[in-house]
């Protein structure tokens, strides 16, 4: 399986538009030791198939398809792109879908709320409904696995099986209506001719038995890497809220997800949905060799990973 990244970031970017913090100033300036990042956006491929599966499509998508050569077309009228699968609603995963609007059909696989959250009620939903069948969408239930299919029900060679993980609904829709379970999962997705697993969960609001269960034996693991502290954005002036109310557990202290994954049996271990504030950024920081001394990596634009 080949796992590409095409955006690492959080919500924003690295560095975003209107953010003069350390980071964000110091990327600008060239005065750090950081990399830009875009909205968090992967594409996963099994071995020798022309297609590709993306995991969230970020408001960025045109500039991150461009990025990536394997998934440029190979025709007059042609993408690589099988299928799309989205973690959550939150427009950093799910903006994109819009972008994709050439008259091109899509197969997007979401949960129940996800799809409701996108489609009812969205007037610009409409652009994706120019013709019957333009998003066939392929509603995930948790906790079963299944086949990942293109548009036309040919294989990717890719399974997923969609995990419960503690999060929240998007922004937008807090107070529209009641919170969903289904709101926030996380995937498992297995490559059938090898056996060899990806875990993906980009949105953690605490480690639970599933969270867990869904990390366990995988070959690599990528995880919500939003900030480092819980206090990262009021300690900065830069919000009122403290990571956990944001549904991101952080990766630092005594209960962020270094420390309570300790023990965590998997391959690579890989933060993703990095936010332009965490000081792990830094490719000096005390942060980001304690993240390298626990054997975790930081995933930045780009970065591939075979397993
Ligand atoms: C999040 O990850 O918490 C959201 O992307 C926040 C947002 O939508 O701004
Ligand atoms: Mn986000
Ligand atoms: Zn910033």
């Amino acid at each position: 399986m080949l796992i590409r990244v095409l955006g690492s970031a959080a919500g924003g970017g690295f560095p975003q538009w209107n953010c003069g913090c350390d980071n964000c100033r110091g990327l600008r300036d060239g005065t750090i030791r950081a990399q830009a990042r875009t909205q968090e956006c992967v594409a996963v491929s099994a071995d020798g198939s022309g297609g590709s599966v993306l995991l969230n499509c970020s408001p960025e998508i045109r500039g991150q398809i461009e990025s990536a050569p394997t998934l440029h077309p190979r025709a007059p009228r042609h993408s690589p792109i099988s299928a799309i699968l989205l973690t959550n609603g939150d427009l950093d995963h799910c903006l994109g879908l819009l972008s994709l609007r050439e008259s091109h059909r899509l197969i997007v696989y979401a949960t129940d709320p996800v799809e409701r959250g996108f489609t009812r009620g969205n007037v610009l939903y409409r652009t994706l409904e120019r013709f019957p069948g333009q998003v066939r969408w392929h509603i995930l239930k948790t906790g079963r696995e299944e086949d990942i299919v293109d548009v036309d029900g040919r294989a990717t060679g890719l399974t997923v099986h969609a995990v419960v993980v503690p999060g929240k609904a998007p922004l937008h829709l807090e107070g529209e209506r009641p919170a969903d379970p289904e709101d926030n999962v996380g995937f498992r997705i297995r490559e059938a001719r090898t056996d060899r697993v990806l875990a993906y969960l980009s949105g953690v609001a605490s480690v639970t038995d599933a969270v867990r269960q869904a990390i366990a034996g995988a070959h690599a693991v990528f995880f919500d890497g939003t900030f480092w502290s819980g206090d990262e954005l009021p300690a900065l002036g830069l919000g009122t809220k403290r990571a956990e109310e944001m549904a991101h557990m952080p990766v630092g202290g005594r209960t962020g997800s270094l420390a309570q994954l300790a023990d965590a049996r998997a391959g690579r271990r890989i933060y993703i949905h990095i936010n332009n504030t965490n000081p792990m950024l830094r490719e000096d920081s005390p942060e980001r060799a304690a993240v390298a001394a626990a054997g975790w990596e930081v995933a930045r634009d780009g970065m591939e990973v075979k397993i």
